[in-house]
């Protein structure tokens, strides 16, 4: 056992072919470390403290024990301003308490009541297209999700506002989280890079100045615009909101806007526009990336998208009804998007910046230095999934199987700063991939293929490289496998 502070092993590779190796082809980066180096291994970046990624379970099982006083998640590198009082970047007390008010959106209560709100967004969009249109997954579960956060955070369906809101958004997030503005956050560090954004944004907010929203001669001015314009949007909600202080609006944004500190005051403007950003981030990249690989397994393995189909159209059967929140808990669509986030996570890892010299596993690894659980490489252990661990094998995740540990599967994260959306990301994209599998075929490269795309990184998740391209090859009726139903349902309202 190592006793003093040392870094598991480095790739001889420069510490720019090591940062290019986190972006184009990330997923062969990570295996070729773990064939020279062994599962535990530091990355060390340009700019940045070392990085321990590990896939030993001893060691992961040690990073997701880790105390809160342990870890600094200011120094996480996110690049977009998302203010420094949002969740991801709070600490100990002010985390947990932050925590505290975000989750209550994402309880089963709150679910049930979307569910229905979110299959009918699908079949919006599926009754839209037509017999030949080409869509970009990533993109489309993009815009989807978009939808839903309109929805779940401002309680807005359709109209100019909720337009507004949208494209706004969309813009923000992609301007923000550019390849370019990535590499300028990485280059003077994250944290430093944010605060000096959200000055920009304060200043300017302050002077009234919004900004045309036009991209400018520097890379950050469309960002910093956007970022202006979408804050002032939140402010008139926030209060027109505690103008109303109705107690009975779910939507999250009134509930953070009527949250209170411990002393009984409301948040603080900014306070609740942080959050309600970060919740955007949090949201949208993430379930697009997740949408690309699992909407890729599925035209890979017609077989598997029939049993979905199947599935749906059987237990609406029996059930007599559709009900979104029963056909988005259905066994077999949820080992399928289990199956496509084991192979195919859109996080790579998750992070956690060491405060002290740090016993994980058998290393004492040195304070500053980041350890990160290996999602990647862990969902691939023969160890823990068999030898058939790089097949796509829904049915390892069915019966009375074995259940794996929250070592063994965390596309999510783990412990206490576990992803707070997890419920409500599953459920909608289980929503969107039943309806596409009962109602629309689509073809593309990927029909019939073997091997996944090179993987690649987009605003921090790990998407095809080129994306993922399908068109419309044949759109079914939305009652689908429901029409004797429908018909009951007729003859019952003329008897
Ligand atoms: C498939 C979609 C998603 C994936 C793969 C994903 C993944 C993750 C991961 C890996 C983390 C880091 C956890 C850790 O450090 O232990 C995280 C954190 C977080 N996620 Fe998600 N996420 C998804 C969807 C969402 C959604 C829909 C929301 C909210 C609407 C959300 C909100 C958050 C927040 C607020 C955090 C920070 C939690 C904290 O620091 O305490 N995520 N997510």
């Amino acid at each position: 056992m190592a006793q003093t502070p040392q870094l598991p092993p480095i790739p001889k590779d420069s510490k720019v072919r090591q940062a290019l190796g986190l972006g184009i082809g990330i997923w062969d980066y990570m295996e070729k470390n773990q064939r020279e180096l062994g599962d535990t291994f530091t990355l060390t970046l340009p700019g940045q403290g070392p990085m321990v990624w590990t896939s030993d379970q001893k060691m992961v099982g040690d990073i997701l024990r880790l105390k809160p006083d342990q870890i600094d998640a200011s120094l996480v590198q996110l690049p977009m301003d998302l203010g420094e009082n949002n969740t991801v970047f709070l600490n100990e007390k002010a985390h947990q308490d932050s925590r505290k008010i975000v989750i209550p959106q994402f309880n089963t209560g709150r679910l049930k009541g979307r569910a229905g709100v979110m299959q009918e967004i699908v079949s919006e969009h599926i009754n839209s297209w037509k017999v030949g249109d080409e869509f970009n997954i990533p993109r489309l579960i993009g815009d989807i999700t978009l939808d839903v956060i309109c929805y779940t955070l401002f309680d807005l369906r359709s109209g100019d506002r909720k337009e507004q809101y949208k494209e706004l958004m969309l813009h923000w997030m992609l301007e923000a989280t550019s390849d370019t503005n990535f590499t300028l956050a990485q280059m003077v560090g994250a944290r430093t890079w944010r605060k000096w954004l959200n000055k920009k944004y304060l200043k300017r907010t302050a002077e009234g100045k919004m900004g045309n929203g036009k991209k400018g001669i520097f890379p950050w001015k469309r960002a910093v615009d956007l970022k202006i314009q979408l804050a002032a949007m939140l402010r008139e909600d926030i209060a027109a909101i505690r103008a109303r202080m109705d107690s009975e609006e779910t939507h999250t944004l009134s509930v953070l806007a009527r949250a209170t500190n411990e002393d009984g005051t409301l948040l603080d403007v900014e306070r609740v526009i942080s959050e309600s950003v970060g919740l955007m981030i949090g949201g949208h990249e993430t379930s697009a990336a997740t949408g690309a690989w699992l909407g890729i397994w599925m035209q890979q393995r017609p077989d598997v998208t029939a049993k979905v189909r199947e599935e749906l159209i059987a237990h609406v059967q029996e059930e007599g009804k559709y009900d979104a929140l029963k056909a988005a808990e259905l066994p077999y669509m949820t080992a399928v998007l289990s199956e496509s986030q084991r192979l195919t996570p859109s996080a790579v890892g998750f992070i956690r910046w060491l405060r002290n010299d740090t016993q994980i596993g058998d290393w004492v690894i040195p304070a500053g230095t980041a350890v990160l659980p290996n999602i990647y490489l862990t969902h691939r252990r023969h160890d823990i999934y068999g030898d058939d661990v790089l097949d796509f094998k829904p049915e390892r995740w069915l019966g009375e199987g074995k259940k794996y540990k929250p070592t063994e599967f965390m596309p999510f994260g783990g412990g206490r700063r576990a992803c707070v959306g997890m419920n409500q990301a599953r459920q909608q994209l289980r929503i969107i991939f039943g309806e596409f599998a009962r109602r629309v075929d689509f073809s593309s490269e990927f029909d019939g293929a073997t091997e996944m795309p090179r993987s690649r990184m987009i605003g921090g998740q790990t998407e095809p490289e080129k994306g993922a391209f399908v068109t419309v090859r044949a759109i079914r009726p939305e009652n689908y496998g429901f029409e004797n139903l429908q018909e009951k349902k007729e003859e019952v309202a003329s008897a």
